[in-house]
């Protein structure tokens, strides 16, 4: 596999990319994936990445190549898009404008009808971009419902076109409940007809993720654990049956983090650097920040940290609710997020109550992420679902102990103070109670203050590998698996 014809060509699709377009994890998985796997597969694999232009990006101005314009088949003729490219970490960039996928739009307009119209029309035109660039991907990898129609296309509309014959596709769930549902008229306008797969619940005929999960080659989710739960009633929204029947082509592959960007060594985010063989600055880090956000300025008070969407699926309605009963004890909180309107509301009147001890930070702001992983004691997760979760990796890395519940892939990448003390990395609880998750942040806490264990705890966290090595090797065979399927 050396000469350029035979690389494995792969077009990795995404809402997302870090630091262009990111709202969650999902941004970070598409900066960091496609180049771990060029450190894994080298030469072997031809990589690619491809976003809409969102309003987002073009504010951000990055360097640009325009290739050129092209048309995309519809309903009632043709719409037109424009291909430009770009270079993110080394790995070819397209970013993809057209009129449907809306030159200023923002990364998602929380609004079914017009994210769906944006991501179904960005996932026929990603399918003509290759065209366009006369440029046949293997494998397609499609992420999460926005581009989800691709993998469907290829196996409907484009099914007879001979471009795509030999292309297979991969599509990777980073968060089931998010479908696309909302799509269908827009789904219509471009062509498409609701699917016939006879596993597939009514509902999900004309829903973007379950067409793509059906249609798809290999289904990929990021965490082992989170694999097993979707095939239960209580995770599978709806597909639960269809995932468990079709288990032999889903598999759980643990995210991992870009262990350069997220570095407490050489972080310049941060005003102290440290490491795990000295955490002096980590100490310095917490005092500075308790100091920049009128905190008592003291290294025994434990320091609750949160950098989190503000969604239901984070569980916060439990720790905002387990706060009044608690608020004698000595902790402090501070909380960056954003999100929905009844989450931030609460976090501001906690702050209002409760103005010596929490702090909530109520904006999207990378700098303030890196400043809280750092200075922070405790890292709050209480997940009611976690498809793997990046931030507990994260805060791990900066010597930050997540005390999370044990679903999904907190539960495949925290090892747990109560099973496994000498190991453990941090705490697991698994009630969905404010009290599950008290009693868990108070033998944290109680922890905290045996200074030797917790050193402990802090040295296990901070030198556990999160690095994408293993997993990038994962999805590289896997990818060769799905390609020699064709054969
Ligand atoms: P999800 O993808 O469900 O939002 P993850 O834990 O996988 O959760 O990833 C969240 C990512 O988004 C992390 O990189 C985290 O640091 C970042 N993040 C979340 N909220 C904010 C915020 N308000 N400011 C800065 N970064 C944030
Ligand atoms: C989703 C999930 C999160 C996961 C991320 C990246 O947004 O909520 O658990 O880490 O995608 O895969």
């Amino acid at each position: 596999m050396n000469g350029a014809q035979d690389k494995l060509k792969v077009l990795f699709a995404s809402a997302e990319a870090a630091p262009w377009a990111k709202v969650g994890g999902l941004g970070d998985v598409a900066a960091a994936l496609p180049a771990a796997l060029i450190g894994t597969a080298g030469s072997a694999l031809d990589i690619r990445l491809i976003l809409p232009f969102h309003a987002e990006i073009k504010r951000k101005n990055p360097t640009l190549g325009y290739l050129g314009a092209f048309s995309v088949p519809n309903q009632t003729g043709v719409f037109s898009a424009e291909l430009y490219v770009a270079s993110l970490h080394g790995i070819t960039t397209y970013l993809l404008d057209s009129e449907l996928t809306n030159h200023n739009s923002p990364v998602y307009y929380g609004d079914p009808a017009l994210d769906g119209r944006k991501y179904a029309a960005f996932s026929v035109a990603l399918l003509e971009a290759a065209r366009f660039l006369d440029w046949q991907p293997d494998i397609l990898h499609a992420n999460d419902w926005h581009t989800a129609l691709a993998v469907y296309a290829l196996k409907t509309l484009y099914q007879q076109d001979s471009f795509f014959k030999e292309t297979r596709s991969l599509m990777a769930i980073h968060n089931l409940p998010f479908n696309g549902y909302g799509s269908e008229f827009a789904m219509t306008e471009l062509g498409f007809t609701p699917g016939t797969y006879e596993d597939l619940p009514d509902w999900a005929r004309l829903t973007p993720l379950p067409l793509g999960i059906a249609a798809a080659d290999q289904i990929v989710t990021v965490s082992p654990q989170y694999a097993r739960e979707i095939q239960t009633r209580d995770f599978g929204c709806g597909l639960h049956e269809y995932l468990e029947k079709h288990h032999n082509k889903l598999i759980g592959i643990l995210n991992g983090i870009d262990t350069r960007l997220w570095d407490p060594a050489a972080d310049p985010y941060i005003p102290f650097p440290f490491t795990a063989a000295d955490t002096n600055g980590k100490t310095l880090n917490k005092a500075a920040l308790q100091r920049e956000l009128h905190l008592e300025e003291n290294p025994d008070i434990p320091l609750l940290t949160v950098v989190s969407r503000l969604d239901h699926q984070k569980g916060f309605g439990l720790l905002f609710d387990a706060i009044p009963d608690n608020a004698r004890k000595p902790w402090q909180l501070v909380l960056l997020g954003t999100g929905s309107q009844d989450l931030e509301a609460r976090a501001e009147d906690l702050m209002r109550q409760y103005p010596q001890k929490i702090v909530s930070l109520l904006r999207y702001d990378e700098a303030m992420a890196h400043k809280l992983y750092a200075a922070g004691d405790l890292f709050v997760m209480p997940s009611l679902y976690e498809p793997c979760g990046l931030s507990q990796m994260i805060a791990m890395r900066y010597g930050n102990i997540p005390v999370a519940r044990a679903t999904g892939g907190l539960q495949d990448s925290i090892i747990n103070y109560h099973k496994a003390p000498d190991e453990a990395t941090g705490f697991l609880f698994t009630e969905k109670t404010p009290e599950g998750l008290v009693s868990s942040l108070n033998s944290a806490i109680l922890t905290f203050q045996e200074k030797e264990t917790w050193a402990k705890l802090m040295n296990n966290a901070m030198n556990k590998d999160f690095s994408w090595k293993s997993s990038a090797q994962n999805y590289w065979s896997i990818y060769q698996e799905i390609k020699s399927k064709r054969e």
